[in-house]
């Protein structure tokens, strides 16, 4: 697939990377293409990795992915302009930080991050996925020790087309792709990011840790 990962952070530095490595096309849309950070990043990534201004990578993709912080999301989506028919996946997570240092989310329950994208990514099919857990998961999806259970990668869309892309590129990381149902799932899909935020963070454990489904 020819992937435009818009948000070259962690996140998007970890799949970009991870999918470079599987194959793929992959093209960072960065406000600073020609950055030294930005050199750094396709240096670290290779596999035929570019960058581009955020509307030129999106240009030529099959899929936009969109990594960036919650709060540059609008910039973000106005730089795309209209996605044409696009798959746009949604990581992100609307995290807002509270007076006292806690996180939370800033809205959910009756909408979700990825459903307010959802009215504002002009001709987009978006779906929400890799948002549940740290980068660090990204990069390398591997858990020794468990036989044939893979770690799951939960994803929602109201788009069958958008849902067969995550469903392939969960897969291509290493995952077992988990179809929750209509992007309204992103509602329940935001709150297991905080979750996993809580342990991993304020919990400290090692990051290094997923979901896995067990099944009799
Ligand atoms: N960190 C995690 O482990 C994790 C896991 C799952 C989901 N998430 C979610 O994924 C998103 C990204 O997290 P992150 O940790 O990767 O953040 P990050 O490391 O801070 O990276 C964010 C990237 O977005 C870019 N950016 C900021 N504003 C932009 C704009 N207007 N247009 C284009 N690019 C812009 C930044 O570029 P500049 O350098 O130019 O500012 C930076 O490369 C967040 O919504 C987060 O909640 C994070």
């Amino acid at each position: 697939m020819n992937i435009a990962i818009i948000g070259a952070g962690n996140v998007g530095g970890a799949l970009g990377g991870s999918w470079a490595k599987a194959g793929h096309r992959v093209v960072f849309g960065v406000r600073e293409p020609d950055s030294d950070r930005t050199k750094k990043l396709l240096a670290d990534t290779g596999h035929g990795a570019t960058a581009q201004a955020v509307a030129a990578a999106a240009k030529g993709a099959d899929v936009v992915v969109l990594a960036t912080p919650w709060d540059a999301v609008e910039d973000a989506l106005t730089a795309l302009g209209d996605l044409g028919g696009k798959v746009l996946i949604d990581c992100t997570n609307p995290l807002q930080l509270n007076a006292e240092g806690s996180l939370s989310l800033s809205l959910g329950s009756t909408t979700s991050g990825a459903e307010e994208i959802a009215a504002k990514a002009r001709g987009a099919k978006v779906a929400k996925a890799f948002n549940t857990y740290g980068w660090e998961n990204f990069a390398n999806a591997s858990y020794p020790g468990y036989g044939n259970l893979k770690p799951v990668m939960f994803f929602c869309s109201d788009s069958d087309e958008a849902k067969e892309k995550v469903h392939q590129l969960a897969a291509d990381l290493g995952f077992e792709p988990m179809d929750t149902g209509g992007l309204g799932m992103a509602r329940s899909l935001e709150p297991l990011a905080l979750l996993w935020i809580r342990l991993a963070i304020r919990q400290g454990r090692n990051p290094n840790f997923v979901w896995g489904m067990l099944r009799r």
